[in-house]
């Protein structure tokens, strides 16, 4: 991973290297912001209205007011600054409440720190991962819908699996599953598919969306109910999806292994299908 050239601050594209931020910007001090990524792929954004729109919405939920239509010129300029337009990238969007002495409160006329940058990403037609991840208690904050900059308790939660030189943490609170650190969850059993339902307790990721809109579209049965911890190893596949994860078989659950070597679920391997034909 290395920083890219340019960034997008404010109105104006400069070099990451003189792009400067006040250390009394919100987003600094309170983690007071929210942010989006998305992945172009073949010269288009994968979803971008589905990402721009939660963006948006977000917004309106922390009374951010800014109008993230206005990001869509500025968008198509970075991308030609930073010699991607038409390339396989990621882009990055942040936007914070803005600049205030420290207090909770905050000033009613403040303006937004809008921040973006673009970096080459090609994403594999399949993910291949057959990944193993642990389980963790969701000790998250319960508005775990809003995608905000403070990440602390993800990061907390990501940093144990690499420590168990795992791919992911998968969560749980109240005795069921909700998400995983990064991605969203899926359960299969009995050839129905299962996710938690997309309230306070997770992000309702894009990806998310997508495999929910292609298990209707394949006849594959799903439900957003969440599995409980109880009813683990009762499961036939798992997977995690997000916007750089895609669609990733998780092989092993803590000490319960759902395949071996490099098998794959049927159902897991269909959604993984269709999902590459739709990018
Ligand atoms: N992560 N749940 C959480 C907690 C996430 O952080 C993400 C995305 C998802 C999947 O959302 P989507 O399919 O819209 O990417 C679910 C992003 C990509 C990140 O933090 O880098």
């Amino acid at each position: 991973m290395s920083y890219p050239d340019k960034v997008y601050l404010n109105g104006s594209i400069v070099n990451s290297a003189d792009a400067k931020v006040s250390v009394f910007d919100r987003g600094f001090i309170f983690g007071d912001g929210l942010y989006e990524v998305m992945v172009q792929i073949n010269g288009r954004f994968f979803y971008e209205k589905e990402h721009l729109d939660r963006l948006q919405s977000g917004l309106q939920k922390i009374n951010i007011k800014f109008d993230v239509s206005l990001l869509k010129n500025e968008i198509a300029t970075l991308l030609k600054v930073a010699a991607l337009t038409d390339k396989d990238c990621m882009l990055y969007i942040q936007i914070t409440r803005g600049v205030a002495p420290r207090q909770h409160s905050f000033p009613a006329d403040i303006k937004p720190t809008v921040m973006m940058y673009a970096v080459p990403k090609v994403l594999p037609e399949i993910n291949t991962v057959n990944a193993h991840v642990i389980t963790r208690k969701d000790f998250r904050w319960s508005r775990c819908d809003i995608k905000m900059t403070s990440l602390l308790g993800n990061v907390m939660l990501n940093e144990e699996a690499m420590q168990h030189e795992c791919y992911e943490t998968i969560l749980h609170r109240d005795g069921v599953f909700t998400e995983a650190s990064h991605s969203n969850l899926f359960f299969i059993k009995d050839g129905v598919v299962y996710t938690h339902p997309a309230d306070e307790y997770i992000l309702n990721g894009i990806t998310r969306i997508v495999v929910i809109e292609l298990c209707h579209s394949l006849g594959i049965e799903i439900v957003e109910t969440p599995i409980s911890l109880a009813e683990l190893n009762t499961i036939d596949e798992a997977f995690l999806t997000g916007t750089s994860t895609q669609i990733a078989a998780i092989q092993q659950i803590d000490d319960y292994i759902l395949y071996t070597r490099n098998e794959k679920g049927p159902v897991t391997q269909r959604l993984q299908e269709a999902f590459l034909k739709i990018k």
